[in-house]
């Protein structure tokens, strides 16, 4: 069902990052998060050797031609698409997963084209990975402004996601290459078996850190790896060099979404541009939960269990104080570190320049963000 009526393809009250709706505001307010934020964000405010800015500064002419392009193979005739699709992808995004491409084929070497398609398609499968998502978990704030499904609705995101997502494969089939093909057929099928054995998970307190990992492997990591394998694949690298590249985006995805999780309890949504406690929401058993039911007390344990298995907001307070006296999420961040490093060793393989060090920096970043 369409909500609105449209103007200029973006919906009349789009609010901007400035311009939070109000449930955010009240969320905010009722909730004193400062209260319970542990120290982890606060301590290691971003002191990066080079931050996202600078990442985006060295590879700036091609990520302008992945832009460009993303905005030129968007287009339909059918305005619905053109207006949705527009409106996410205008909406902000780091593009963490286009500057893997990038920077992995620079790295190597690469002197071609297919560089900028493969980033496009494969922010194209992240956006529709995002519009599917937020149907799913039921969110309402995406990149600082409302979700395209609290816009238009369930089924417009979920059609306009399957458009995305074909769109995609018809630029693979373009770029012509059977292992592109391949590795990314593998990858959104990996995908879409995460993002249904989180289904399974939610409202099961019983899921296990194990459960947990092969999750966030699967619907985040692969597609981190997918962009960093094909950066390989396309520079015809070794393959000991691609399984290394591979290995590197397989860790630093996992990294990332360990702090996705963290932040999903300790940011406020003006800096992550998401609603917190939308996991909770949803009864999503993530590590920071997991860890706070094995440590806390039985009481803790009960309370997280039982938060878990009834979904929705209202013991988030309770269930933050939990987190905090069994710092669960420094036990989560502990973990992101782990895979970071792990990313970091992969990195040994790739030829020593500013390229290498970009890749460096995105694992600092992905642990050390706030966004
Ligand atoms: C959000 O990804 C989904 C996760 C895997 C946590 P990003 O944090 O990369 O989203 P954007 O593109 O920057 O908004
Ligand atoms: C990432 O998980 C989901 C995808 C890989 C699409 P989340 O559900 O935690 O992502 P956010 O927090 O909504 O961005
Ligand atoms: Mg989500
Ligand atoms: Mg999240």
């Amino acid at each position: 069902m369409i909500h609105r009526p449209q103007v200029n393809g973006l919906p009349e009250t789009a609010p901007s990052r400035q311009n939070l709706p109000r449930f955010v505001k009240n969320l905010t307010l009722e909730l004193d998060f400062n209260r319970t934020v542990p120290t982890l964000h606060t301590q290691t405010a971003p002191q990066l050797t080079m931050d996202l800015d600078a990442i985006h500064g060295l590879i700036a002419e091609d990520m302008a031609a992945v832009n460009e392009m993303i905005h030129e193979r968007l287009r339909s005739n059918v305005s619905l698409i053109n207006q949705l699709a527009f409106y996410i992808v205008n909406s902000g995004g780091k593009r963490m997963r286009p500057l893997l491409v990038l920077l992995c084929a620079r790295a190597l070497g690469y002197k071609g084209r297919d560089h900028i398609s493969l980033s496009t398609i494969i922010e194209f499968i992240h956006t529709a990975t995002l519009l599917h998502d937020d149907v799913v978990d039921a969110s309402e704030l995406r990149r600082g402004q409302e979700t395209a499904n609290a816009v238009w609705g369930n089924e417009a995101s979920v059609l306009v996601g399957d458009f995305l997502y074909s769109r995609a494969f018809e630029m693979m089939v373009e770029v012509g290459n059977p292992r592109v093909m391949e590795i990314m057929a593998h990858t959104t099928n990996t995908i879409a078996e995460g993002e249904v054995m989180q289904l399974l998970n939610s409202r099961d307190a019983d899921t296990t850190e194990e459960k947990y990992l092969e999750v966030i492997r699967c619907k985040t990591a692969k597609l981190f790896e997918a962009a960093a394998r094909l950066g390989a694949v396309i520079s015809r690298a070794s393959p000991a060099v691609e399984q290394a590249m591979a290995h590197y985006g397989a860790h630093i995805g996992s990294a990332f979404q360990l702090i996705d999780d963290v932040l999903d309890y300790s940011a406020s949504a003006e800096q992550m541009g998401k609603n917190l406690g939308d996991d909770l929401a949803e009864g999503r058993p993530t590590l920071p939960l997991i860890h706070a039911m094995r440590v806390g007390t039985p009481e803790q344990a009960a309370l997280i269990r039982q938060a878990i298995e009834d979904g929705g907001r209202d013991n988030i307070e309770a269930v933050l104080e939990a987190i905090e006296s069994t710092d669960a999420l420094s036990y989560t961040a502990r973990a992101a570190q782990r895979e970071a490093a792990r990313a970091t060793r992969s990195l040994a393989t790739v030829p020593p320049g500013p390229y290498r060090d970009a890749l460096h920096a995105l694992v600092e970043f992905s642990i050390k963000r706030d966004y």
